[in-house]
């Protein structure tokens, strides 16, 4: 069953990125749902399909997506759908940007599918089965400290004032080979399982948008928590994710900062 749900899920994902690649060609149809917070066309067409072909073949499931189309059921199954993530950067034409789809049972995430459109990067992860790059087994990297690292953060577009990321950002550059910030929660996460980031944190992000992102970098071998080092709960007010092996450097740096801020 694992198997069908997960066959799914690949084939709507690449049909929702061949719906991105269409749409990223033509002029973009922006509209804000707050001043930062953008949605196009591409967010709405590339949802319209996932959540039509889930509805189609689980008509009992439940679908939560991000902009609002998916429908509650009393099924223990429940799909995270981010039909485009990483919007600002797909109006900006900047090619970062990908579907992000993830299926749990009761509160356990079975599975998460990742597809980056314009690289044709395709991410599949089943619980206990291991990750896959383009079909091929991936882990994350073997770098064990902060110093050789290279990490990857993101800022919200709700709520930027309030954000204490810049603080963490700060020390983190300081402290590795640097800090990427690339726009795309989903694919940052797809990147640690493949080892071109070392860990990821980020503040405020929805269950759609870590929820395919947190299997693929557990099957990877990776570890994913809070920021605190607490067992990461979807939707929580913080994620960090890494390899493990610099998972407790991370903590600690970030328990340092947030020290620091309340000071
Ligand atoms: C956003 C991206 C971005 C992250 C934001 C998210 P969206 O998702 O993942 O990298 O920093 O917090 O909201 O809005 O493009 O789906
Ligand atoms: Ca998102
Ligand atoms: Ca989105």
């Amino acid at each position: 069953m694992l198997k069908t749900f997960l066959e799914v899920a690949v084939e709507v994902a690449q049909e929702a990125g061949a719906i991105l690649r269409e749409e990223v060609e033509r002029p973009a149809t922006i509209s804000h749902k707050t001043e930062f917070d953008l949605v196009t066309q591409a967010d709405r067409r590339s949802e319209a399909l996932i959540v039509s072909r889930l509805q189609k073949y689980f008509p009992q499931h439940a679908v939560a997506a991000e902009e609002g189309t998916g429908k509650d059921t009393n099924s223990e199954y429940r799909w995270h759908v981010d039909p485009l993530d990483g919007t600002t950067n797909f109006a900006h034409k900047y090619p970062c940007f990908c579907v992000s789809m993830a299926l749990a049972r009761k509160n356990e995430l079975l599975l998460g599918v990742i597809y980056n459109p314009i690289h044709n990067e395709l991410f599949v992860a089943a619980r206990g089965e291991g990750v896959t790059f383009n079909g091929k087994k991936i882990q994350c990297s073997k770098i064990d400290a902060l110093k050789n690292s290279l990490l990857c953060t993101g800022f919200p577009n709700h709520n930027r004032q309030a954000n204490p990321n810049f603080h963490f950002y700060w020390d983190f550059t300081l402290r590795s080979h640097g800090v990427r910030r690339d726009g795309s929660a989903a694919l940052d996460l797809a990147y640690v399982a493949l080892g071109r980031f070392d860990s990821f944190w980020e503040f405020g992000l929805n269950p759609w948008d870590t929820a395919a992102g947190v299997v693929i970098v557990e099957e990877a071998g990776g570890i994913v928590t809070d920021m605190q080092g607490q067992p990461y709960l979807l939707g929580g007010p913080s994620i960090l994710a890494s390899n493990g092996l610099i998972h407790g450097e991370m903590i600690q740096v970030a328990a340092e900062v947030s020290a620091h801020i309340l000071l």
